[in-house]
């Protein structure tokens, strides 16, 4: 059977803008590749993927993602080993993932070789745009949305599937603190907390700022009912290690089903750590603080990776983490970071 992947039709871009980027000196997500893959879901299924010059498209105003947010995507990472052969971690797991958001938004689902073809089309023709750096990547964002025109609200008819690509540095630029949230939710029992919508997103970010504007780059959320319970930090799943045992909240309708965040789990329990995957408590991580049994804290994401927390803040009082010169997150971040890149044996199959 011919792959898909054969047929994809490839639109260069008639000027590449590679020659502009600093390399040496990436953000996140800021500079973007010469092309992307564009898919449109018209007349009931997905048309044929074509990989295009990146740039604007055109929507009609009553786009449906405008006026209800019908959006989902994926975070992912492609790396360049010495011998320049690129490696993706996982990515049969975002492209489940995104179909899991898309049902939940009623959004057509992709089929495989779409997702995956599509993807590796693109990765062929901007490979050059994918850094070698180590801390550096090229950050690879698909996502679907309702292009599909009208104001009455229900489901579109016609959607996009884009994957974009940014060549990037680290997420966070410096420290990062965060402040447990009292009084904001960021998803409820039976709602899209689980799903990859853009909605989620923004629906953090003015708790967020209210954070930022207090010191804090972060807002760790808590359950909606109590808000007794640490979930997540909406840009990455939390760990906290307690004495040496590593916690993590178990995954729900609430919060999203981390790649980065399994692969810890996995990796930690292969390496000896004991691993806990229970709900956490707030008064229970204050307590660890205060009695200085609070090793550490850290953040695990696609774009975040492993992100230390230097302290958090709760109910008005601040808490410092230990500065510890062995810390599980710097330890597990290289073993991640090293089957990542193929700098190390992968003996979980996770490097594709
Ligand atoms: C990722 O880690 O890739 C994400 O999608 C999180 C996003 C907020 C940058």
């Amino acid at each position: 059977m011919n792959a898909l992947i054969n047929d994809i039709e490839i639109i260069k871009a008639k000027t590449t803008k590679i020659n502009d980027v600093d390399f040496d000196n990436l953000k996140f997500g800021h500079v973007f590749s010469d092309h992307m893959l564009e898919c449109n879901f018209k007349d009931g299924k997905w048309q044929a993927p074509k990989v295009v010059p990146y740039g604007p498209i055109s929507l009609d105003p009553s786009a449906k993602i405008f006026h209800y947010g019908q959006s989902v995507f994926e975070g992912m990472k492609a790396y360049k080993d010495t011998d320049e052969n690129i490696w993706l971690f996982r990515p049969l797991d975002n492209f489940k993932r995104i179909n899991i958001s898309s049902k939940r938004l009623s959004i057509p689902e992709l089929p495989e070789d779409y997702f995956m073809d599509g993807l590796k089309a693109l990765l062929e023709v901007d490979k050059d745009w994918i850094p070698k750096k180590v801390g550096s990547s090229l950050y690879i964002r698909p996502f679907v949305f309702a292009s599909g025109n009208g104001f009455h609200a229900s489901p579109a008819d016609e959607y996009k599937f884009i994957i974009a690509t940014a060549p990037s540095g680290a997420y966070f630029a410096g420290e990062v603190r965060v402040l447990i949230e009292e009084k904001y939710s960021r998803s409820a029992n039976g709602g899209v907390g689980f799903a990859k919508a853009g909605g989620n997103y923004a629906g953090q970010f003015y708790p967020t700022q209210l954070a930022i504007e207090k010191g804090y780059q972060q807002v760790i959320w808590t359950d909606d009912n109590t808000h007794e319970y640490i979930e997540e930090a909406g840009a990455m799943n939390i760990f906290v290690r307690i004495n040496d045992t590593l916690i993590t909240g178990p995954t729900s309708d609430r919060i999203l089903d981390g790649i980065t965040r399994k692969s810890i789990i996995e990796l930690a329990k292969a390496e000896g750590i004991n691993v806990e995957v229970r709900k956490i408590t707030v008064s229970e991580v204050v307590e660890a603080a205060k009695k200085g049994t609070l090793k550490e804290m850290f953040g695990a994401g696609t774009a975040a990776v492993i992100s230390p927390i230097a302290g958090f803040g709760y109910k008005n009082e601040d808490f410092e983490l230990p500065k510890l010169d062995d810390t599980y997150a710097s330890y597990l971040k290289k073993r991640i970071t090293d089957i990542q890149t193929n700098k190390a044996e992968d003996p979980f199959g996770w490097r594709y």
